[in-house]
């Protein structure tokens, strides 16, 4: 990834509270600096740690990590809230808008931060065209429905087109090489250069202004390595590693991610779409609101709402054009 050259700004103003590690009491020096080194920088990244993960770090035991794990999250206050302070905390949440209304309203207003959104489809469905869409807009001002913020693309597929981004950037007056200046891409060749590339975002997104993580497929080096029954549970559990990293992240910074996923058929399913996304319970249950994409008529593409805690069910069409995502006229 080319986030040395990147100019996307250093984040000025992200709000204090995701206290540094240092500032946790009872951790000697030597047990701080492992813990740094290993990316637990952060008081909220150790509390959100599991024993086993903490105890896989030399040095650092089980009954050490579940010492160290309790203490962070005393301190974290990671107990109880009432529901008044949760709709607090979610009232900051913001929307990335689409650019077609009848998406936006399927989703809410738009792609919300603090959660992540799978879009899932067939080929030519249109995935990794919303995910060009979406890392245009989320750079727009949030009074035109961005967040003024770059983002970080893992594309595992190699579909990512600056030709395209230039495209759509135009149109809604940003300039093409700025909006490609604010993109940071990891072109991911296997399923581990794709976890470490995620962590490098992940680390990128602490001292940049990045505001939407894509990951433009999740599945594709999953499925295509893991094969045999032996190595699924290995599998789903690297998955569900995977996608809490991004989750703690994502939620403590206030970022967007989305990501793309392959869809196979449903057999016995007689009625509505047959395709269910691919990737089992662990995606299903990471992922907050789910969409399913599938082709219309030429270039129109129908969005579905297939799980979400708060969306309701329904679908939105949409076109794909030249300057990009647009609700049909
Ligand atoms: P897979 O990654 O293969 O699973 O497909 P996908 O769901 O990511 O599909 P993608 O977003 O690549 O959609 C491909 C479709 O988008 C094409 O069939 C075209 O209809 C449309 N499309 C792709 N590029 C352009 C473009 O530059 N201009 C326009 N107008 N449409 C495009
Ligand atoms: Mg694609």
């Amino acid at each position: 990834m080319a986030s040395k050259e990147s100019k996307i700004a250093a984040e000025p103003s992200i709000e204090d509270d995701t206290p540094d590690l240092s500032s946790m009491t009872g951790i000697g020096p030597t047990t701080l600096k492992k813990l740094q080194e290993s990316g637990y920088g952060s008081l909220e990244a150790l509390a959100t740690a599991t024993i086993l993960e903490l105890s896989e770090i030399p040095g650092i035991g089980e009954k050490v990590a579940e010492r160290l794990i309790s203490q962070a999250r005393k301190q974290f206050k990671m107990g109880l809230k009432t529901g008044k302070e949760l709709k607090a905390e979610f009232s900051k949440r913001q929307h990335i808008t689409t650019m077609a209304k009848s998406l936006d309203h399927l989703l809410g207003g738009g792609v919300e931060t603090g959660c992540i959104t799978e879009f899932a489809g067939a080929f030519r469905s249109g995935k990794t065209q919303l995910m060009h869409q979406l890392a245009v807009t989320v750079q727009l001002p949030p009074e035109k429905g961005g967040l003024g913020k770059g983002v970080a693309w893992i594309d595992t597929e190699g579909t990512f087109r600056p030709s395209r981004i230039e495209e759509m950037a135009v149109p809604l007056g940003l300039d093409p090489d700025e909006c490609l200046d604010n993109i940071l891409v990891g072109r991911a060749y296997n399923s581990d250069h794709q976890l470490e590339l995620t962590e490098e975002a992940l680390n990128a997104a602490k001292d940049r202004k990045i505001g939407l993580i894509i990951i433009d497929s999740l599945m594709a080096h999953f499925r295509a390595e893991f094969v045999g029954r032996g190595t699924l549970a290995f599998r789903q559990q690297m998955i569900g590693k995977y996608l809490h990293a991004i989750l703690r992240v994502i939620e403590v910074k206030n970022m967007a991610c989305v990501i793309t996923n392959q869809v196979q058929a449903k057999p016995d399913q007689l009625f509505g779409d047959p395709n269910t996304p691919i990737g089992g319970n662990v995606v299903a249950h990471t992922s907050t609101h789910r969409i399913l994409l599938r082709k219309g008529k030429g270039n129109q593409r129908v969005a579905a709402v297939l799980d979400s805690p708060n969306l309701p069910e329904g679908d939105a069409t949409y076109q794909i054009l030249t300057e990009g995502i647009r609700d049909i006229k």
